[in-house]
């Protein structure tokens, strides 16, 4: 499969997932619009890779730089909305402000951005909007009331838009990993058992995303929950 007609904003493409996802877009042929705060870790960026350096929880800024990027890359037509923190813990251990950042970050911030960046995909009737849920948008669990939140409702607003953008041809998918072998744990208490059926890895993620986008025009892959064969968890 060629994504050579494909220009594609991921966000969170410095590291963990979304950089494994924009690997394997610029290794199909796609250009790739990435979003994050620091991309030092890219020592040798693609020429198909673009960065922009943007603070998704600034949100009070991200309206007109979601609307410079708009005009600049008037054919982008797909995006990966894929940024996120995790932070874990009983309600009354978060501050509110910590509770704002998440809201805004995990999801606030994916809601902006598709709202300024959809007039155009739909212009074009063809596109995708992909989602980097949880198995967290699925079911609720102690200590991740606030994560839970906020995964459970980007996981209303894909379903939603993928009833809203049918008609432009636009197609919405929510993928839900279990835990996957990233950053994403360094600041937390507990990560994925060593064995290597206790996680996925970024790679498998990319993979899905892959099959969505080579799917048939006329077929849309809603959702896929993808998890490690076995869930054991290490606390640190
Ligand atoms: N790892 C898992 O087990 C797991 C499981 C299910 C779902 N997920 C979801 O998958 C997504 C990616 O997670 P990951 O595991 O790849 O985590 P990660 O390795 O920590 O990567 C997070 C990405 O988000 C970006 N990001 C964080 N804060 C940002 C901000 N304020 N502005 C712009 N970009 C920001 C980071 O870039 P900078 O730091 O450079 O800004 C980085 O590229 C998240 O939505 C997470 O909830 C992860």
């Amino acid at each position: 499969m060629t994504l050579k007609n494909r220009k594609i904003l991921v966000t969170g493409a410095s590291r963990g997932i979304g950089r494994a996802i924009a690997e394997i877009l610029i290794q199909e042929g796609a250009t790739v619009i990435g979003i994050a705060r620091d991309f030092s870790s890219w020592n040798e960026q693609p020429g198909r890779l673009q960065p922009l350096q943007i603070d998704l929880t600034q949100l009070d800024e991200l309206p007109e730089q979601v609307k410079t990027i708009a005009k600049q890359h008037p054919d982008i037509n797909g995006i990966i909305f894929n940024a996120g923190e995790g932070r874990f813990g009983s309600l009354e251990e978060f501050s509110p402000k910590q509770i704002r950042h998440l809201v805004d970050l995990n999801l606030t911030s994916q809601i902006l951005l598709a709202r300024e960046l959809l007039p155009n995909i739909k212009r074009q009737k063809q596109g995708n909007l992909i989602f980097i849920g949880s198995e967290a948008a699925l079911s609720g669990s102690r200590k991740g009331a606030v994560y839970c939140a906020t995964k459970f409702a980007l996981r209303g607003f894909a379903q939603s838009l993928r009833e809203e953008c049918s008609n432009s041809s636009i197609r919405s998918t929510i993928i839900n990993p279990g835990m996957v072998k990233t950053s994403f744990f360094d600041n937390l208490s507990f990560e994925p058992g060593d064995a290597e059926e206790n996680y996925i890895l970024p790679q498998d993620v990319a993979d899905a995303v892959l099959s969505i986008l080579s799917a048939r025009p006329g077929t849309c892959f809603d959702e896929i929950n993808l998890s490690p064969l076995k869930k054991v968890i290490k606390f640190k």
